[in-house]
Formats: C-alpha cells, structure tokens, sequence
C-alpha cells in the first residue's frame, strides 16, 4: 500500500524538493492526472493525484479506523483524502520527512466574511476540538518521536498523546505563506496575492551589437558573463552597470572558447548551448551543446537516433535537404579551463581540447534538434532539451515513443561517469550516468535519460531562481500554437497528440500513432496562437525566457517573460494565485530608454525600437534580464526611462540593486574624492598664488 509504505519516497524527496515550492505535484514530484471520472471514494474530479486504486487504499485505511463519531469521521476523511489533492506534494512535505497528515491551516482564512463561530475557527483547531476524544485506530496522527505511523494503539485519543490543541496545532498546523500552502478543510488554501501593480510597458536599453544565442552568468557571482553565437565561440563580458552608459566589450578575436572547428553551422544548426558546472569556480568544468557534420569531424559519431528500437529504419526516413539519417549529431561535450588557470574564475580563456564527450546522438532529419543545456539548481543536474527531430508533425512518433531520446528533456549525471566498458552496457549514448530517481525508476518503459517527453523543439527553458522547482520551457509550435509547459517529473507534454491545448493530426504515421485515450497530456500554462504573434509573417515562433527577478523594475518581479521569435510581441505571464502554477499571460508593450548606451534602432515610421529577431534570453547575476537578438543585446531596465510608470519604482535612487548601490557608492566616493581633490589643489594654488 503505497500510502503507509513511504520510506524510499522520503529519501528521494529530501534530494529532489527545495523547500520553496508549489504549483500542482504530488507527492512523487510528479504532476498531477486528470481524471477521467471522479474517485469514487475521495471524490475528486478533474486534476488529482490519486487514480482509482490509490484511492481504493484510502478507503479501506479509513474504515480501518473505525471512527464512532460522525463529525470527526467526515473530518478525517477530509484529510485522508488530501493524498489525492494536486497539491499533495507541498501539502504533505515538509523537510527532512514527508508528513503522514498535511499541513492543516492553523490561522482562518483572512478572505472570510462568514460571521458563524465555526468557521471563525481555524481548521486545525476545529479538527482538534472535533476528534480530540474520539478513539481513532491506524490513525495517521503521528505523535513526535514515533517513526511509523499511527498512533500506538493503547493511546489512540489525539488527548492521550497532546495535551491541547495548541500543541496539537505546533505538530500539525501552518498557515499559507506564498512559498507554500495549507488545507483549510475544503481545498488548497493560498497566501493571498499580493497586489503589484501590473507593469505598463518593458523598457530596452541596447548595450551591445553582436548576435548571441547564450548568455550565461559567471558562476563566480560577479558582473561578467559568456556569451555565445550559433557559428561557435565564447566569450567573456563584463556587464557595464546601468546607468553608467557604458556597452558591453567584446573583443570578437579573443573568445574564450572557439569551437567553429568542430561545430557544424548553418541555418538549423550550431552550438546551442552552454553550461557551467554548479562547482565550476572550484572545478572549472564547464559543457556546450552543438551539430557536427560526421563529413567534416571525426569524432562526430554516435547512434543514430532512428533505430530499430524505436522502430525507424534509416533507409526509409529519405532525405532531407540532400542530408543522409544522422549525417548530422547532436553532441555535449565537456571542456574545462584546468590548464589555463588555478583559479578557474580567473579564468579568461578555456583550454580548447574536449575533455570528454558526454553525448552525441544523430539526428533523422534537419531541423527541430533543441539543444540547450542547464544545470538543475536543486539537484545539480545537467538537463539537456532535444527536439523531435524535424520532420512535419513528427511522423515516427519519436516524440511520444518512450525508448525515443527525441522530443524530450534528459536528466544526466555528469559526476558519476561509468567507465568505458560499462557504457555500452548500460545502453548510454555517452558519458555520464542516470540520476537513480529518473522517472524510469517508477515506468520502466522510459528510456532513463528522460525526464519529461511529448515535445517538439524547446527552445529556451530556465529555473525560477526563487523557485527552482518551477521549470519552464517553451516548446516551438507546428501548424498553429506555441506553448509554455512547467516540466514536471515524468511528464508528457503532448506533442503530437496534442499542440497546444488542441488536438493535432499527422499527415502521415510510418511509426504509428499514440491513441488520445492512452495519454494523460499535462497542458501549456501559456501560450498564444500564431494569429496573435501579430507580425507580418503569418508565422510564429516562441522564444522562452525567465521569471524577472531583478528589483530594476519591480513592476515585473516575479512574472515570466517570453517573447515571439519575430520579434514584434512580448508577453508576461503572471501567476495567480500565487503557488498556485495558475498562470495567465498579457501581451507586453516595450520601447527603448531615452539613455540607451547604443541607440535602438526604431521601427520604420514609428518611435517603437526594431529588434530584429529574437533568438533568446539571458539573465546575469543581478538577475536582470536581456533579450538577445539579431541587432544586439538589450537589458531590461527601470520603466521610467521609457516613461513607462510603475509605482514602486524607486525614482530618486540612480542605483536598482544591492550590487549596483555599492558600486554607485563607491562611484560616488571616486567622485566625492576627486572633488575634494580638486578643491584641495585649488586651495593649494590659491594660497601659493597669494
Ligand atoms: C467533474 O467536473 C466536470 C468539469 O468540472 C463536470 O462537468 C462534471 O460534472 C464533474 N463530475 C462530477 C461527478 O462532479
Ligand atoms: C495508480 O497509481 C499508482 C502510483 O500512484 C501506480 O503504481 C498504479 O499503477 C496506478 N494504477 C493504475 C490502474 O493506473
Ligand atoms: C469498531 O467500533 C465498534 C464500536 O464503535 C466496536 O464494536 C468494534 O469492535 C470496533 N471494531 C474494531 C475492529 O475495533
Ligand atoms: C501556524 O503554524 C505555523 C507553523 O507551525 C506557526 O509558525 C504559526 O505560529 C502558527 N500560527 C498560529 C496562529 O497558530
Ligand atoms: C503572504 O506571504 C508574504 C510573504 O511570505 C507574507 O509577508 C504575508 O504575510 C502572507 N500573507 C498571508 C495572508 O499569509
Ligand atoms: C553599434 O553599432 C552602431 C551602429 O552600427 C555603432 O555606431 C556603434 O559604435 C556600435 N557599438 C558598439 C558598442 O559596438
Ligand atoms: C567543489 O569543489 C571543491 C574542490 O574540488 C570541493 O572541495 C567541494 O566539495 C565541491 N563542492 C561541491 C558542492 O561539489
Ligand atoms: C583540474 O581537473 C582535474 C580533473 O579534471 C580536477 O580533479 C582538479 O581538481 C582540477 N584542478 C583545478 C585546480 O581546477
Ligand atoms: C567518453 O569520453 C571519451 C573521452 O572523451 C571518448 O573517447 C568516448 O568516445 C566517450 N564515450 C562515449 C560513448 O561517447
Ligand atoms: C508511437 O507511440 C506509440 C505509443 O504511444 C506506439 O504504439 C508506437 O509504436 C510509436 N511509434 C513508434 C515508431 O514507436
Ligand atoms: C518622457 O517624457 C518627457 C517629458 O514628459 C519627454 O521629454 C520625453 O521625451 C519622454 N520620453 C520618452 C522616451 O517618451
Ligand atoms: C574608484 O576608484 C578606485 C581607485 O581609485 C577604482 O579601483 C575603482 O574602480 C573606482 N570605482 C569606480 C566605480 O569607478
């Protein structure tokens, strides 16, 4: 019985969940199903995360207890059934052991205008005052010290174990802060939202001219990033501070790292993606993600992505683009900054021989290979995004086909690398191992690599730096929707059953289809349709980036900011209520600061800046956002400069965050000196001239 026997899930757990979380997941990290009838027991209807048979188990515990007293029963089962709530996971958890009953709102709810004296009371006493002499057997009221559940049987009054319901309460109660939620006896309750103001307009300040595809922050915590572009080099910037006119210096000869060599480019194809270990200031191991061309690169070989396991057969994928199956691979690769330095954060250059190869997987077709990679801040993680491969509405499947590493996001451990015999062996494409709580440990029809699957082409995902279990990526559309999933464990995201919240039909299925009835899709949080990318193109591609951080406009802090590849429209989603994982998204206005260090170059006939493709998105270590595009690099900065009002922006502060205060400060210092300075030498010359 799943619900008593939790050891092995505890331990994972303590691993996987930061202590700040929310959003609907169950208790394995997982989301939740949406069910197709209602639980016949706990009965809950739509989103749960119990099926029929975990939900048979909660029956029968809960006649096992046999409760003589009608009102305390009722309660009981109210939170029996908490199990099935799709906020199990924040419910029921909290660090180092999840709990065997959920948090209990010890405070009533502040919202409640009802005047009657039991729903004044909060719901932890009320279930203290309800049950507190009513024998309760197997009951899941665990008293402190005991590991097991239940309490002995000798004392099984919640009055033999708790001598008030204030003690009661310290055990159980909690109330609903925005990092976290508690059960009011009816459903989920959320801290109420709080009320910031909506932003009025996005204001760009252009600080560089060169095209990037990643921009990464140093891991040291300073004010330098990498950037990197598709043909294939790194390089080393220091972001200039705002307000400080300053530009980005990039000296285009001296990369960091030049992989143009290895790296095969062309429209759809390049280096994607770059990473650095979450050690790297200790280690200096840092990771890229790009093409090659077997042609032109000898160590550009891997297994083809289209195999017989998957039940592809190379020589009827056809050409495409002239290309033969898997000419073309998808490779991570390791390359440390070791030799060109002790200290890896002094580092200005990495040594440019691979150090191992961590991935290469060839690739059916020509386009739709995702290709970024990312640390999981959680769990220190590298995840690595693959589209499905190209071809029109995915005619193989892959992205569906579970033994497929195509249309999915891999969870790879790149710390424990097997050596070279076991590789093979253990069926890997590379070296690294598979974290021990993929979700293969529980399905064993995944391939492990996998962590989530059923998308077409994420491009671009980030970790909210303040909640890193909220994983967004934005996943390309086909014909009509582009998307943006929250990743959970496990999850299916429904390409190509579904785009978007709509159903797709293949125009063809060499590889055979996956029926509607044997999927349970976990649908986009947000999105839009191509129609609405209002652009001239007919045609839409998302571009996904971060949830805004930065205190620089706090208008936007805490909203998910993405934008269309066209570059005409940027959206911001915004989460209500709070932890909820309800999202609901605006079209954003944005125009560029009358200080911008380079000016942006406006729109044809109108005042609104032109920012040319959007390719991405970066985030520096003041958490300040920059869109990347094909006309430069623009920073997110205060919304006044655009006259854009936003409330709580500090106006009169030239500065916008801790970092950029003590820099202004000392700014100000240099100032100040040089003035005295100054007076000092024209006292000094006054009293000489005298
Ligand atoms: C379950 O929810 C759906 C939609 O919210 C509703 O149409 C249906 O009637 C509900 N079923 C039951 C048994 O409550
Ligand atoms: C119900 O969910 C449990 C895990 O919670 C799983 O092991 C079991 O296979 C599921 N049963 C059905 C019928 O889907
Ligand atoms: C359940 O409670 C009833 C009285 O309320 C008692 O007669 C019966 O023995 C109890 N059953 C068990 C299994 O303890
Ligand atoms: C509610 O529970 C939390 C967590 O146990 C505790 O910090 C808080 O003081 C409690 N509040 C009340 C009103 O009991
Ligand atoms: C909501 O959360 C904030 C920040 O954690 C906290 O200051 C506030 O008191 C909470 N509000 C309620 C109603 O719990
Ligand atoms: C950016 O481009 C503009 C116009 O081409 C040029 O005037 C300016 O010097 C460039 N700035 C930098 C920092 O490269
Ligand atoms: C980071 O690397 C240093 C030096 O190799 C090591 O002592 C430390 O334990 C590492 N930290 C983590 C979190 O891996
Ligand atoms: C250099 O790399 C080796 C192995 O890659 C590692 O064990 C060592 O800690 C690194 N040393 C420094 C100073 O980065
Ligand atoms: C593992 O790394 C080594 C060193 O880079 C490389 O020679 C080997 O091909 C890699 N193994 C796989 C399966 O990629
Ligand atoms: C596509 O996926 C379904 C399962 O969802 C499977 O039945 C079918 O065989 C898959 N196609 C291939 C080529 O594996
Ligand atoms: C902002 O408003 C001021 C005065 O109201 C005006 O001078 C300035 O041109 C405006 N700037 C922009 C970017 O619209
Ligand atoms: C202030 O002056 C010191 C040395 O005089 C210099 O190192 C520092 O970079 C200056 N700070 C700023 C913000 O200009």
């Amino acid at each position: 019985m799943r619900l008593l026997v939790m050891g092995p899930l505890i331990l994972l757990l303590i691993f996987l969940l930061p202590n700040c979380y929310s959003f609907p997941l169950c208790t394995d990290s997982r989301a939740p199903v949406t069910l197709k009838t209602p639980l016949s027991f706990c009965s809950y209807n739509g989103s749960s995360c119990c099926n029929a048979t975990d939900d048979a188990a909660l029956e029968k515990w809960f006649k096992s207890m046999n409760i003589s007293d009608a009102g305390c029963a009722s309660v009981v089962k109210s939170i029996l059934c908490v199990k099935c709530d799709p906020f199990s996971a924040e419910l029921f958890n909290v660090e180092p052991k999840l709990k065997t009953v959920p948090t209990l709102c010890n405070s009533s709810l502040s919202s409640s205008s009802v005047q009657s004296k039991d729903s004044a009371k909060d719901f932890c006493t009320q279930v203290w005052d309800t049950c507190k002499d009513i024998s309760i057997l197997n009951s899941p009221f665990e008293p402190p010290s005991q590991g097991s559940a239940g309490l002995p049987i000798s004392s099984n009054k919640l009055t033999n174990v708790w001598q008030s319901g204030n003690d009661f309460c310290a055990a159980f109660g909690g109330s609903s802060s925005d990092q976290s939620v508690c059960f009011n006896g009816k459903s989920v309750s959320f801290n109420s939202t709080q009320n910031i103001p909506a932003p009025k307009g996005l204001c760009l300040e252009r600080i560089g001219n060169g095209s990037y595809l990643n921009m990464v922050a140093h891991p040291d915590g300073s004010n330098r990033v990498f950037f990197s572009n598709q043909p294939g080099k790194i390089w080393l910037a220091t972001v200039p501070e705002q307000g400080s006119g300053g530009t980005l210096i990039i000296d285009e000869a001296d990369p960091f790292l030049d992989l143009t060599d290895e790296v095969y480019y062309s429209t759809q194809f390049g280096l994607f993606g770059l990473a650095f270990h979450p050690n790297y200031t200790a280690n200096g191991r840092l990771f890229v993600s790009y093409s090659c061309d077997k042609d032109k690169s000898a160590s550009c070989s891997g297994r083809c992505s289209c195999n017989s396991d998957v039940g592809c057969d190379p020589s009827k994928l056809g050409s495409d683009s002239g290309a033969q199956p898997c000419q073309y691979q998808s490779v991570v690769a390791e390359y440390t900054v070791n030799s060109s330095s002790s200290m890896p954060s002094k580092a200005e250059t990495a040594r440019p021989l691979e150090v191992r190869r961590i991935f290469t997987m060839g690739l059916p077709y020509t386009s739709n290979h995702g290709g970024q990679i990312l640390f999981g801040p959680a769990d220190g993680y590298l995840y690595f995004m693959m589209g499905d491969g190209g071809k029109k509405g995915d005619p193989f499947n892959f992205s569906q086909n579970k033994k497929s590493l195509l249309g999915k996001i891999m969870r790879l451990d790149i710390d424990n690398i097997p050596s070279p015999s076991k590789i093979s062996d253990l069926g890997l494409w590379g070296n690294y191992s598979i974290p021990k709580d993929n979700p293969s440990a529980d399905d064993s029809e995944l391939e492990g690599e996998i962590w989530a699957y059923g998308l077409r082409n994420p491009w671009r995902c980030s970790f909210d730096t303040e909640r890193p279990s909220y994983f967004f990526c934005a996943d390309v559309g086909q014909e009509s929707y582009e998307e943006v999933d929250l990743i959970s464990k496990g999850g299916n995201y429904g390409w190509r059953v579904y785009e978007g919240p709509d159903l797709y039909h293949p125009l063809e299925t060499p590889g055979g289809n996956t029926s509607v009835n044997s999927i349970n899709p976990i649908f986009p949080i947000m999105g839009y349709y191509h129609s609405a990318a209002n652009n001239n193109v007919g045609s839409a591609s998302i571009i996904g980036g971060y949830v805004y951080r930065s205190l620089t406009d706090p208008c936007m802090y805490g909203r998910y900011l993405y934008a269309d590849l066209y570059a005409t429209t940027l959206w911001t989603g915004t989460e209500n209520p709070e932890g909820s994982g309800n999202f609901s998204s605006t079209i954003i206005p944005f125009s560029c600061s009358k200080n911008s260090p380079i000016p942006c170059d406006p729109v044809e006939g109108s005042s609104l800046p032109s920012l040319g493709y959007i390719y991405s998105f970066g985030e520096d270590n003041n958490k300040d956002v920059f869109i990347l595009t094909s006309k430069g690099v623009y920073r997110v900065v205060r919304p006044s400069l655009c006259n854009y009002t936003c409330p709580k922006e500090n106006t009169t502060d030239i500065s916008t965050s801790p970092a950029g205060t003590s820099s202004s400060a000392s700014n100000l210092q240099n100032v100040t000196r040089k003035v005295m300075l100054f007076l000092f030498v024209s006292l000094l010359l006054t009293t000489i001239s005298f």
